[in-house]
C-alpha cells in the first residue's frame, strides 16, 4: 500500500500489513503507561490461570509482551491469529514457542484436540465487521468453563472524537509523537464505532456468560498526550495533581453518565 499522507486509510487488511513494519512505539511515562493499560491489565490478570490462550487480532505481539509484563514467568501457550500477513511474520520471529496463523473471513484454523481454556480480542471490533461471527469463532475453540476477556474503544469519548476529526490535519512533528495511536506515513485507520450494549446482546446470543463489564479513561489520557511534548509529570506537585485526577477519574467513572463517555470499555465472559 502506498499510504498518501493525511488520509484515512478504509483498507483495513493493507493498513495493518503497513503497520506491522514499523518500529513499535515507544513506552509512555512511568506513571501513565501503568494508568492508561490498567482495564488491560485486570483483564490479563483474569487469565493468569489459563493454560492455552487464543490471541484474536494479535497484531506484531504488543498484547503478548503487556501479558508477560502482568503475569511474569507465565507458562501460557499462544495462538494468534490475524488478517495482516506482516504483522504475523513479526510476531512469529519474536515468540517462536507459540503458534501464529493468517486468517480470513473470521475462520479459525481446525482446533481439533487443542482447544483453549482462555481467549482475548483487544481493540480489534473498531477495526472489524461480524462481531458476532468473531465471537462465535472464540466461543466454539473454547473449553467449557473458558475465559474471553474482550476490551475495546467505546467511540463516547468527546475529547477523543474531537481529536480525532482535526488529526489528519496536524503537523506531522505532531502526529508522530502518536505513533502508538498507529499512524502509519502520516494516515490512520478507519475506526467503527462499537456499541457496548449490542456487543453484548451478541455476546450473550452466541452463549456466553457475563461475568463482569469495565470502564476507562475520561480525560486523564490529556495529561499523558501533553507529556509527549513536556515531561511535567517529573515534576513532584504535578506528579501529585495528576494521581489525584486519575483517583477522580475512577470515582466518575462509577457513575453511568460518564461510563457513556469512557474512551474503553472491557468485558471479562466465559462459557
Ligand atoms: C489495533 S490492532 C490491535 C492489535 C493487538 N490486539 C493489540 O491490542 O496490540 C488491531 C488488529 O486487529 C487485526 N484485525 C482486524 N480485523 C480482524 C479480523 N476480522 N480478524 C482478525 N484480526 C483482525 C488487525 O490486522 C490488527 O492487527
Amino acid at each position: 500500500m502506498t499510504a498518501k499522507k493525511n488520509q484515512i486509510i478504509q483498507d483495513q487488511k493493507a493498513f495493518f500489513n503497513a503497520n506491522a513494519l514499523l518500529e513499535k512505539a515507544k513506552k509512555d511515562s512511568p506513571l501513565f503507561e501503568a494508568y492508561v493499560n490498567k482495564e488491560q491489565a485486570r483483564g490479563f490478570s483474569w487469565l493468569s490461570s489459563c493454560q492455552y490462550i487464543l490471541d484474536y487480532g494479535c497484531g506484531t505481539g504488543t498484547s503478548i509482551d503487556f501479558f508477560y509484563k502482568t503475569n511474569p514467568g507465565s507458562a501460557a501457550r499462544f495462538i494468534g491469529v490475524d488478517i495482516a500477513d506482516n504483522a504475523i511474520k513479526k510476531i512469529a520471529e519474536i515468540y517462536p514457542q507459540h503458534e501464529f496463523h493468517l486468517i480470513e473471513n473470521n475462520q479459525l484454523p481446525s482446533m481439533q484436540e487443542k482447544q483453549v481454556d482462555g481467549a482475548y480480542l483487544l481493540h480489534v471490533l473498531h477495526h472489524s465487521h461480524e462481531h458476532q461471527q468473531i465471537f462465535s469463532a472464540i466461543y466454539t475453540a473454547l473449553l467449557p468453563g473458558g475465559k474471553f476477556f474482550l476490551s475495546d474503544l467505546s467511540s463516547g469519548n468527546p475529547f477523543i472524537n474531537g481529536a480525532r476529526s482535526i488529526f489528519t490535519l496536524l503537523p506531522y512533528s505532531v502526529k508522530n509523537k502518536f505513533s502508538d495511536d498507529l499512524v502509519v506515513d502520516g494516515s490512520i485507520p478507519e475506526k467503527y464505532p462499537v456499541d457496548i450494549s449490542e456487543t453484548l446482546n451478541q455476546l450473550r446470543a452466541v452463549g456466553f456468560k457475563i461475568e463482569k463489564v469495565g470502564y476507562g479513561h475520561l480525560y486523564c489520557f490529556l495529561f499523558d498526550w501533553i507529556e509527549r511534548f513536556m515531561p511535567l509529570s517529573r515534576i513532584g506537585p504535578i506528579h501529585w495533581c495528576y494521581r489525584k485526577l486519575m483517583h477522580f477519574e475512577q470515582y466518575l467513572l462509577t457513575k453511568s453518565f460518564f461510563q457513556k463517555r469512557a474512551e474503553v470499555f472491557y468485558i471479562l465472559c466465559s462459557k
